[in-house]
């Protein structure tokens, strides 16, 4: 069952040209019991689309169309005032990129937890307390002892580990992670990333990770969902996704995800820049300009996100938005890219 459906996102932001969109037609499950990974180079929208995910774009940006369904609240993009605060963290926990820099540093962490349970009207504060230490020793933090810290005495790491602990600690059903690990060592990012694979396995949540790091991903991860130039391009269970990446986008990640350290280095094996708002093609495919694979078409259509085949078989779970076939793009034979733009 899908505890969120988003159907037909379109989040705008106001630049000097106008309203341009972030995120473009993004539609997406997050399923009880999954934990989704999102990934894309900077400025495809992952935040962005994360973010509308609360209705909380940030300004200068709306959301300009669709659907955001959560089990129990309804039509989040319908939601204000009272009822949008409450699905905010009570519904919907959020760790938020740099999330290590958004404590109250006059409140110790114990306060703010205290805050936080009676802004969603919490009875049991002690229960919430237990529950904030239990999940913070889980995370390898000394529980009490962070519980009793202002902001200024505990490291990045620390931070971003309470960052999770606040995401959880008042039992939502969604969790979204922006870049939860951004600011551990490696081998910090791996237990921490366990320990949000236990807790989500646990409680049966909904799970949205949001990462550059397609190595720590693939390792707790189900499904894996790719943006570029704010679509999403192509996605699937994790395991097949990485095997089979029908994506010309998806295929260049994976290819540059270096093998040590896990991170995206795509400036290295795709030639051009990540298009921003006001770089990214209007009509036709958005990655057009950089793929090996472009045909005339390409200039033209902006391929849909579907479901594919090989042969008569669909393949489960898999949907993709590319013109090129996807056996091409498997096997690898690039087309004739210099047809990108010539008529058909
Ligand atoms: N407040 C804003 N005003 C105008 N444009 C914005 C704003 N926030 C983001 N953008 C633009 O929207 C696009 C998507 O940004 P977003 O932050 O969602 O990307 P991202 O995939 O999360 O990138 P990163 O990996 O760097 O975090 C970018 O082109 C960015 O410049
Ligand atoms: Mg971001």
């Amino acid at each position: 069952m899908s505890e969120v459906q988003v159907r037909g996102l379109t989040v705008e932001y106001q630049t000097s040209a106008g309203w341009l969109p972030a995120v473009a037609d993004a539609s997406l499950d997050l399923r009880a019991g999954e934990i989704t990974g999102l990934v894309g180079e900077s400025g495809s929208g992952k935040s962005t689309l994360a973010l509308s995910l609360l209705n909380a774009v940030p300004a200068p940006g709306r959301i300009a169309a669709g659907t955001i369904e959560v089990a129990g609240v309804g039509d989040l993009t319908r939601l204000g005032g009272k009822q949008l605060r409450k699905a905010r963290g009570g519904a919907i926990g959020y760790v938020f990129q740099a999330s290590q820099n958004s404590l109250n540093p006059l409140k110790t962490i114990g306060k703010q937890l205290l805050d936080l349970g009676r802004s969603h009207e919490v009875d049991d504060l002690r229960g919430l307390i237990a529950r904030a230490l239990d999940l913070a020793n889980r995370m390898g933090l000394d529980g009490k002892r962070v519980l009793d810290s202002y902001q200024h005495e505990l490291s990045g790491g620390m931070r971003q580990r309470i960052g999770i602990v606040f995401a959880l600690v008042l039992n939502a059903k969604v969790l979204i992670l922006d870049e939860p690990t951004t600011a551990l060592d490696m081998l910090s990012q791996a237990s921490v990333l366990e320990i949000v694979r236990k807790v989500h396995d646990e409680n049966q949540l909904s799970t949205l990770i949001i990462t550059h790091d397609i190595g720590a991903i693939s390792e707790i991860a189900d499904r894996l969902a790719v943006m570029y130039g704010g679509r999403i391009v192509e996605d699937g269970p994790l395991l097949d996704v990485l095997r089979r990446p029908t994506h010309p986008y998806t295929k260049a990640l994976i290819g540059a995800t270096a093998r040590i350290t896990g991170d995206i280095d795509v400036a290295r094996a795709l030639p051009g820049r990540p298009p921003d708002l006001t770089t990214v093609a209007r009509v036709g495919c958005v990655f057009r300009d950089r793929c090996p694979f472009a045909v005339a078409v390409c200039a033209e259509v902006e391929p849909p996100l579907e479901a594919w085949k090989v042969g008569a078989e669909t393949q489960p779970g898999r949907r993709r938005a590319c013109h090129v076939d996807p056996s091409t793009v498997l096997s690898g034979t690039p087309g004739t890219p210099a047809a990108v733009g010539e008529p058909a």
